[in-house]
């Protein structure tokens, strides 16, 4: 069928046609939202989730949703681990902010005191800024520690004093959570500490890889009662349906049930995968309603398709013995599975992968959310990789470098 009408839309952070499966996690996040601007305290919330479940997308309806509340929102991807991304990207998301608050009411002493945090905090931390100081004194000995997490809620808790005295609240929200470095997710849980002790109108909402409960707990010990942890799943089976059949039927185009039967089988109900197989299916039908035949007929397509694009570009990134740590993975199937039964498949140890494996995790491509347990962060990837490489070859030390 026309394919300048296919409204499915695979793809990192598109939006979908239609944002199935999500209500009860948008109305956890809409209760913390309008708490937080009653004066209420409300639980941060980090939603975990794989790869291309929705994390993204859900996090910039969000981010419309709390700004339809008139409330000040951050919003900024952490783009990997190397660390130092948090800093300027704070700077330059409360400059904007601290300009907002300005024109809803014009500055006080509170928008002073949260100017010279921030003209403190960018010196502090060498960030170029270039706002405007509302004449604020930057000699206010105030965010300029030059420790994050003594400055980061120094910064934050005048910022969100000034959006109380405006009647609206600050909300910041991150992507990609996991690839923060230690101390940046530390200042994080402080800021969001401190926040709820002072009673200061401010949410954090973060999205990120399951294995940031753990990290998070591990910066932080009471992380775990600060934060919430919901999780973005693969969508259960009335949604998945709705997924593929509601923006067909906008179109008025009809799905099959052995169609649709088939799509869920081969996703495993993953949006990702629901938005490709959809877009797919949709290309090669010839007219409604797409039958199971047409999606028959595509799967080469889309397999080769993923694998080119989607899988491939993940595993290049990766040096040999990563490979081989995921193929040895693939051969137990999808899993999660225990970490020893991976080094067993390799016929070797746990200790002897341990570099391997902590490479893997702090890349993204794998994930421990209990002790002793490893998953692929992407679903259907254990496929991929025995399509890629067919043989389990054995662990052989020195083969080639660990790093
Ligand atoms: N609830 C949903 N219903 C239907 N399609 C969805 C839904 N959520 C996301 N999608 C689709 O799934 C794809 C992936 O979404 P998104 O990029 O938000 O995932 P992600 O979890 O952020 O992935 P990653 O971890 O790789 O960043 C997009 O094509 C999007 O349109
Ligand atoms: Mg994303």
């Amino acid at each position: 069928m026309d394919p300048r009408r296919n409204p499915f839309s695979p793809g990192a952070g598109v939006r979908p046609a239609q944002l199935a499966g999500r209500d009860e996690l948008i109305e956890t996040c809409e209760i913390a939202m309008d708490r937080v601007l009653n004066g209420l305290y409300a639980n941060d919330i980090i939603m975990t989730g794989l790869r291309g479940v929705g994390k993204t997308v859900l996090l910039n309806h969000l981010v419309n949703l709390a700004k339809s509340r008139g409330m000040e929102t951050i919003k900024f991807e952490v783009p990997d681990a190397s660390g130092g991304h948090l800093t300027p990207a704070m700077v330059i998301a409360l400059g904007a902010v601290l300009k907002k608050l300005d024109r809803l009411k014009k500055a006080g002493d509170g928008l002073r005191l949260a100017a010279a945090a921030l003209q403190n905090f960018a010196a502090v931390f060498r960030v170029k800024y270039e706002g405007f100081s509302f004449g604020a004194s930057p000699a206010r000995a105030v965010a300029d520690s030059g420790d994050l997490e003594t400055d980061l809620p120094e910064l934050l808790m005048p910022v969100a004093r000034a959006a109380e005295t405006r009647k609206t609240a600050v909300v910041l929200f991150i992507d990609e959570v996991q690839y923060l470095t230690k101390k940046e997710l530390s200042a994080l849980a402080r800021t969001c500490h401190e926040a709820a002790q002072q009673g200061v109108p401010f949410l954090f909402i973060g999205a990120g890889l399951p294995q940031i409960a753990a990290l998070a707990g591990d910066a932080k010990s009471y992380a775990e009662r600060l934060f919430l942890y919901p999780e973005v799943a693969a969508l259960d089976d009335a949604a998945a349906r709705k997924a593929l059949s509601a923006p067909a039927q906008a179109q008025k185009v009809k799905f099959t049930n052995g169609a649709l039967d088939r799509i869920l089988k081969e996703t495993d109900r993953y949006p990702y995968f629901l938005q490709t197989w959809g877009k797919f299916a949709w290309d090669t039908a010839s007219k409604s309603p797409i039958t199971e035949a047409d999606v028959k007929e595509a799967n080469p397509a889309i397999i080769a398709h993923l694998d080119q694009n989607f899988f491939r570009v993940r595993f290049d990134r990766c040096t040999g013995l990563e490979q081989q740590y995921l193929r040895a993975m693939a051969e137990l199937g999808a899993g999660p599975h225990r970490t020893g039964d991976i080094a067993a498949a390799l016929g070797t140890t746990s200790s002897k992968l341990a570099p391997v494996r902590r490479n893997l995790i702090s890349a993204g491509m794998i994930y421990s959310q209990r002790y002793g347990e490893t998953g692929f962060t992407v679903p259907l990837f254990d496929g991929f990789m025995k399509r890629m490489l067919p043989e389990l070859e054995p662990y052989k030390p020195g083969r080639r470098s660990l790093s």
